[in-house]
């Protein structure tokens, strides 16, 4: 967590003196256990906030400006709070822009405007969420001020509509609402379609969960992942011929889809679609697991969950896979796969506490042998959604 003396110092020496006061706020970052690229299937997903995320310090203006700057990036700006416009130019601020945007959109007047500070402790672009834990604190933080209600679930709608909208990014709703509605040493077993959620205690014993970023830039991702996206809407759409109801592919059983799976014409298309009803099936196995205290059976389900979206989903790449394949020969470990989009990013692994100091000596050697990048781990801890500090 920041230092929040230091980052109000800060804060004073970026935006002055006023008589108003400095409120901090944070959102985490997140992990998913299990369940990828089911959100948007209105399938189950299994996310859990870390500890580490976004602080952002806000101040009130009296003007209608709105101030961003952050300690991550040099780019920092005033804008006019009642004309915010999408500027690719504008890098990071086009998520804190379009919170502001969005909330006007759903009939918020503000009557001043505000001076924002932020500190990011999520590495950039390694699928841990760092944009979902900008808006997430955004729009808490905003709302906070301006004496409106903070529904969690509410503010983590928004925030994906406005990755959806303003910023263009076809994201399903898992990250926004890990990040908004995470709580500390549990996990959130959410169903996407109905949003019906619950907060599962994730006791994994002398099991710690670790997670290894590949420092892969993610290259291509955004289109890949709108062509997933488009090609299970076309397993759907094949689909109702037998079940004319069906609008995603997560209102279909495991069994109503293998029997009617040959109505999927492309053969890719139905790799998709394969891996997105099995993995669905594979998050409900794991709470079994769970609640049997097995973690073997766990850890099993989330190699399953990575071969299927190495083989059938096609979203890992050699960085994740060369990750994961030396995670799997460590003893102690009991399952590892990549967790958020893929094609770069993080693996997260559940590995014996004895067994750390060896997984992150061997696996980050056998990394760098297979693929010449360096890797980073980090031992988790499951963290609480956003809230004010202080
Ligand atoms: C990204 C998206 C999420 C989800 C995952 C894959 O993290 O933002 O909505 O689709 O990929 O599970």
């Amino acid at each position: 967590m920041a230092n929040l003396q230091a980052l109000t110092e800060q804060f004073i020496r970026h935006y002055g003196e006023s008589a108003e006061s400095v409120q901090a706020f944070h959102a985490p970052g997140r992990v998913n256990l299990i369940g990828e690229h089911t959100d948007y299937n209105g399938g189950y997903v299994f996310p859990a906030a870390l500890t580490f995320g976004t602080t952002l310090l806000i101040r009130k203006r009296d003007d209608h400006k709105l101030g961003l700057a952050s300690t991550n990036f040099s780019a920092s700006e005033a804008f006019d709070i009642h004309s915010i416009q999408y500027d690719e130019k504008d890098d990071w601020m086009n998520y804190p822009k379009g919170i502001v945007h969005e909330l006007q959109q759903t009939g918020l007047r503000f009557g001043n405007g505000y001076d924002l500070l932020y500190h990011g402790e999520i590495p950039n672009g390694a699928g841990l969420s760092s944009s979902a834990s900008i808006e997430v604190v955004t729009a808490y933080a905003l709302l906070t001020m301006e004496g409106q209600p903070t529904d969690t679930v509410q503010i983590a709608l928004l925030s994906q509509k406005s990755e959806n909208e303003f910023n263009g990014v076809q994201c399903g709703i898992m990250d926004q609402f890990a990040v908004a509605n995470g709580k500390k040493d549990h996990a959130i077993l959410l169903m996407c379609d109905t949003l019906e959620y619950e907060l599962v205690p994730f006791q994994s014993g002398s099991y710690k969960l670790v997670i290894g970023n590949t420092n892969k830039r993610r290259g291509l991702v955004d289109s890949a992942y709108n062509e997933r996206r488009s090609q299970c809407e076309q397993a759907v759409t094949d689909l109702q011929a037998a079940f004319p109801e069906v609008t995603l592919l997560g209102q279909l059983t495991l069994e109503q889809f293998e029997a009617n799976k040959q109505l999927i014409k492309d053969e890719t298309v139905r790799k998709r679609a394969q891996h997105v009803v099995e993995e669905i099936d594979r998050v409900l196995q794991s709470m079994k697991a769970l609640q049997a205290n097995d973690l073997a059976a766990f850890g099993q389900l989330m190699n399953g969950s990575h071969d299927s979206l190495r083989d059938l989903y096609e979203v890992t790449g050699a960085e994740l896979d060369a990750m994961v394949d030396a995670a799997r020969k460590v003893p102690g470990v009991l399952g590892s796969r990549m967790t958020g989009a893929g094609f770069g990013g993080c693996t997260v692994s559940l590995v014996h506490e004895d067994s750390i100091d060896t997984f992150t000596e061997q696996v980050g050697r056998d990394y760098t042998e297979a693929t010449g990048l360096k890797a980073d781990f980090y031992v988790c801890t499951i963290g609480n959604g956003v809230e004010q500090l202080g």
